[in-house]
């Protein structure tokens, strides 16, 4: 024991502050804890699992994964970014089907692919809400998919939008997927599980309902776009909708499974049994209601640099 020095009468020495660490749990879930975020959804393999099995739903209902005409710049030597790639199903499968173009991939958690990937993408681990790190005019096609839950309406607005007109080239294309955080004809056991959500997403700033009325009228807002077009798909969750039906539906309820943990532990508004009460019933009551879900694309070409744009681009609804 003579060894052991004595701490007697000896002043401490101050213990560094550790940072803070970058995941919390809540009910078994993982969830980033980034600090100046809003993005309530968890960030683990569960996550990484249903994001994935969704991009190949929605990619077979819009029958392809844009709706920019930029299938050219695509087979030549396209550069394109997508921004909040999570997994990478959207970038991995554009990478093995445009080889001659090159990609780039950024999420602020590093939950894409590290080593198995096709060559003509690089990942990037980067928040989107600090400066982009591309030059003025990089891009042929920025793609953002299903990232309206990350940013507040007025960093949509300051950030996002000014950011990703810097990187896009004159006459390059922005196209933003996103899902209405409503149902439409939803069972009436849900709506007070969704109007919980809405309140909790609205309480952080978000704009639950963005990609219905706003995001269009934000880009025409810029003045930095020569078109802007928004057209809308249904995602079915009737039998009648075939395999395709099915599989939405199950992916919904996996969705709303997903949500759980911020509205029963952070919200405490519905208890775990009545929430899955909810659940074990949204078959048979989406069947009933003919529930459905509307998803939108809404696509911009950036002003060529000849094209004056006064007044801004008028906004195209294309309801399909
Ligand atoms: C709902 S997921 C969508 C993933 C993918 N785009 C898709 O369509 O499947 C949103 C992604 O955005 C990422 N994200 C959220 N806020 C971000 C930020 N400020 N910067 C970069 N990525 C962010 C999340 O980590 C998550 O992977």
């Amino acid at each position: 024991m003579g060894n052991i020095a004595s701490t007697k009468g000896k002043k401490r020495r101050p213990v560094a502050a550790l940072p803070p660490p970058a995941f919390r749990w809540i009910d078994g879930r993982r969830f980033n804890n980034l600090p100046n975020t809003v993005y309530p959804l968890p960030s683990d393999e569960k996550e990484l699992d249903r994001l994935s099995l969704q991009h190949f739903l929605y990619r077979f209902l819009w029958k392809g994964n844009f709706c920019s005409p930029v299938e050219r710049k695509l087979k030549t030597d396209g550069l394109i970014l997508d921004i909040g790639c999570g997994p990478g199903a959207w970038i991995l499968e554009m990478a093995s089907q445009y080889q001659r173009a090159k990609f780039f991939g950024l999420d602020f958690v590093p939950i894409f692919p590290a080593e198995i990937k096709p060559s003509n993408i690089t990942f990037l681990q980067t928040n989107v809400l600090e400066k982009l790190p591309f030059k003025d005019g990089y891009f042929d096609f920025v793609h953002l998919g299903l990232m309206n839950f990350a940013f507040t309406e007025d960093e949509w607005k300051s950030k996002v939008i000014p950011e990703v007109i810097r990187v896009t080239k004159d006459g390059g294309w922005l196209e933003i997927e996103e899902i209405d955080t409503a149902l439409t004809n939803s069972p009436s056991s849900l709506v007070p599980i969704t109007d919980f959500w809405i309140e909790y997403l609205e309480s952080q700033g978000i704009n639950p309902h963005i990609a219905e009325h706003t995001l269009g009228k934000l880009l025409a807002d810029t003045e930095k776009f020569s078109e802007i077009h928004h057209r809308i798909e249904i995602i079915p969750y009737t039998e009648q909708a075939g395999q395709t039906g099915k599989m939405a539906k199950d992916n919904t309820i996996l969705y709303y499974k997903t949500i759980a943990p911020i509205i029963i532990t952070q919200l405490g508004n519905v208890s775990a049994t009545e929430y899955e009460d909810v659940m074990q019933s949204l078959p048979r009551e989406f069947e009933m209601c003919r529930s459905y879900h509307n998803m939108h694309r809404i696509f911009a070409q950036k002003a060529p640099a000849e094209i004056g744009i006064a007044g801004g681009a008028a906004l195209n609804n294309e309801i399909l």
